[in-house]
């Protein structure tokens, strides 16, 4: 082979050449070690790949591929590890940023306990690790698996890697552990070791990690569990998930066992008797935060009491019972080279600031958004100007302000455009305000399923982990395969292994026998997918995961909603009455959930794609318990319970709780002071029972 050119010699072209190559040379080498486990070169020359790669884009930073090596950092494909379906899910947690949201918090949780003011509530307050979560299982006191928290559902089989953390006991200490228990918390990288491990990497050639969490995520997520023993990953245990029994009364008790088991845990937890005793441990916390050794991005408070915790239960992904105090975001000065119109799911044109990259507490930025055309004249923001952004957690970072407005030879105030970007040019109208009936801030491509930036937003949605989840067909791949006319609606993913013999997609560039046929097995195990998660991957406007789950669980089969849906297109008729009357269907989701399916563009879509798939039947939450399935309507005041705390323990156990009473209800829980809805009840014969009665058919005792 002849001799590989020096890199300061390098001209643009051949640099744009080489480093084509060098992208085909290693992803072929990643295969090779990671898919097979026969690597074909040594450790050291598959080294140099990378740090002539390296050393060519710092020369060339405009010629980053987006598939460059650089970008994969530990590049090890996920689709190497298998599944664990969580038995208990992994949630996430609310935020708060102010004291006043600490004291609402507070005030909110006693409202739903009915707890009055002078009766004591205890909260704990602890740091709020900035690492990944983990839950570890240990049957016997055995360490048997342990799982990443994925989309909280399912996450990734990570025993192997686990057992290599220093902190994790593989068999637990002491004694009275429960049988099985399952432990939560998260892994993450010490600052300190973090700053070797990324010498390391500099020294190897290798790009560095841009945060200990990052680097976190690299190390766990190795294919190889011998690299993931070499790198400095630790655990802090703060949470559990499945149990065979219940081991502590308090959450302060159960952090407590798990230091007894073996674990780590973390010694600024503190327990608090009200939100100013918690915004003071925040504070402290906060003042001691360079410190710690560790990075955390704010402070969890938790309802101690387990039993209250229990009442207290979940909304959508998050608990009741918690809530992470975010510490205030970081800020940096950089400059904005350009703003940009992107085309969302719906249409929404949103305009974007495209930064020079920056560093934001330890993460590069190069886009900011700037949400609609008001923001740009509130902001008077120009290309070229110097501006100020932040950044707080993982929300996209925002332009707070322009630093130099008043300079010499300014760019002309941004004119936000009256035509979609998207080859169509079609134009942009102004959305309506529900409400007042003028014109709102949202400018919206009026092309709808002719705009092919909304087509190709669909299906990225389409195919995102919420929805079908499909592995090895992200963004790139939608955006190509749309181009080339190959995937133009979802029915065609599904065809897409019988088109092959004619696609080849074995001999396109970036692809390989191996990734077409992962491919290929990723969407046929899709082929049977759950209601939710159709209805999650359509689309429809207002539809996310909550409602969608509240859906699948009141119509329960794809075919009986499906024809409701159809038949609410009458808005005076029954069906639009019952999904109306859904508690948490407002009347706008209501609309938009109709519309769907009254467009004959979605329902041909909808319909070839059923040819295409399996729906599986939802499941009511909790089938075995007795108002499973029962639609149920609270009035009057409420005793025992307040009316959320009823309402929330209701829908746990499967019922569909309604707002007004209708022939389909099945129980009217009437309380003291109950009017017209009792009455309306009484006349349609719908069973009314006191609250101590529904308490009695829960089988919940009334003290
Ligand atoms: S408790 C039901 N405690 O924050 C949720 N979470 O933003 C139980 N996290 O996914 C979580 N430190 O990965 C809890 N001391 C702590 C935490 C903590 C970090 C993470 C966790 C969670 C995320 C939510």
């Amino acid at each position: 082979m002849a001799a590989l050119k020096e890199v300061s010699a390098l001209n643009a072209d051949e640099a744009a050449s080489e480093l084509q190559r060098l992208a085909r040379e290693i992803a072929k080498n990643d295969r090779q070690y990671y898919e097979k486990d026969a690597p074909k070169i040594s450790d050291a020359a598959y080294d140099e790949l990378r740090a002539r790669n390296a050393a060519i884009e710092a020369r060339f930073p405009e010629l980053v591929r987006a598939d460059s090596p650089s970008k994969r950092v530990g590049a090890k494909p996920a689709e190497g590890f298998g599944k664990i379906t969580h038995k208990v899910p992994m949630l996430s947690l609310d935020n708060v940023f102010n004291d006043e949201d600490v004291h609402e918090f507070v005030a909110r949780v006693r409202r739903f306990l009915r707890w009055p003011d002078e009766k004591p509530l205890i909260f704990t307050a602890e740091p709020k690790i900035d690492g990944l979560s983990c839950g570890i299982l240990y049957k016997n006191g055995k360490l048997v698996q342990a799982a990443t928290r994925g989309d909280g559902r399912t996450g990734e089989d990570v025993t192997a890697n686990v057992r290599t953390i220093f902190d994790v006991p593989k068999a637990l200490l002491g004694e009275s552990w429960p049988e099985v228990l399952e432990v939560r918390g998260e892994v993450y990288i010490p600052d300190a070791a973090f700053d070797v491990m990324n010498e390391a990497q500099l020294a190897a050639g290798k790009p560095a990690y841009a945060n200990p969490r990052n680097a976190a995520a690299g190390s766990l997520r190795q294919l190889d569990p011998a690299i993931s023993a070499k790198r400095p990953l630790r655990f802090f245990a703060y949470a559990w998930g499945e149990v065979s029994a219940a081991f502590a009364k308090t959450q302060y008790e159960a952090v407590q066992k798990f230091g007894a088991w073996g674990f780590s845990i973390n010694d600024h937890m503190r327990r608090c008797a009200d939100a100013e005793e918690m915004i003071e441990v925040y504070h402290q916390i906060e003042r001691e935060r360079a410190t710690l050794g560790y990075d955390i991005d704010g402070v969890v408070y938790k309802v101690d009491r387990l039993d209250l915790q229990e009442r207290l239960g979940f909304v959508s992904r998050s608990p009741r019972w918690a809530t992470a105090h975010k510490f205030p975001p970081q800020q940096a000065i950089t400059m904005l080279e350009k703003i940009d119109i992107q085309v969302g799911r719906t249409g929404a044109l949103t305009p974007v600031a495209k930064l020079k990259p920056v560093t934001v507490g330890g993460v590069v930025v190069s886009n900011a958004s700037l949400h609609n055309a008001d923001e740009i004249k509130r902001l008077d923001v120009r290309e070229g100007d110097s501006v100020l952004i932040q950044r707080a957690g993982d929300v996209i970072p925002q332009v707070v302000k322009v630093l130099d407005p008043d300079r010499e030879g300014r760019g002309e105030p941004f004119i936000f455009p009256d035509h979609c970007p998207c080859p169509l040019s079609t134009p942009a109208v102004h959305d309506i305000d529900e409400k007042t009936g003028e014109a709102g801030v949202i400018t919206r491509c009026s092309g709808e399923f002719a705009c092919p930036f909304q087509r190709v937003r669909h299906l990225e949605h389409f195919v995102s982990r919420q929805a079908f989840d499909i592995e090895g067909l992200g963004k790139k791949q939608i955006s190509i395969f749309f181009g080339e006319k190959i995937i133009l609606e979802p029915a065609d993913i599904f065809t897409l292994a019988a088109r092959n013999e004619r696609l080849k997609l074995e001999e396109r560039e970036g692809w390989g026998e191996t990734s077409v046929a992962n491919l290929f097995a990723a969407i046929e195990a899709r082929r049977t997918i759950s209601f939710e998660r159709l209805l999650i991957g359509l689309g429809i406007r207002h539809v996310g995961q909550t409602t969608a789950r509240l859906l699948s669980t009141s119509y329960l089969r794809w075919q009986a909603f499906h024809a409701a849906m159809l038949s609410a297109q009458d808005r005076q008729g029954e069906a639009y009455a019952q999904l109306q009357n859904l508690d948490g269907i407002g009347e706008i989701m209501a609309d938009a959930i109709v519309q769907y399916f009254a467009e004959p563009h979605n329902e041909g879509l909808v319909e070839r794609l059923l040819e295409q798939i399996r729906v599986k039947d939802a499941t009511p939450p909790q089938s075995n318990s007795p108002v499973a399935g029962k639609t149920v309507v609270f009035t009057g005041k409420l005793e025992v319970m307040s009316r959320d705390e009823a309402k929330a323990g209701a829908a746990a156990l499967g019922a569909k709780v309604a707002g007004s009473v209708s022939a389909k209800t099945d129980y009217l829980v009437a309380g003291p002071g109950a009017g017209s809805k009792l009455k309306k009840a009484t006349a349609l014969g719908v069973k009314v029972l006191s609250e101590q009665e529904w308490q009695a058919l829960i089988g919940k005792s009334t003290i």
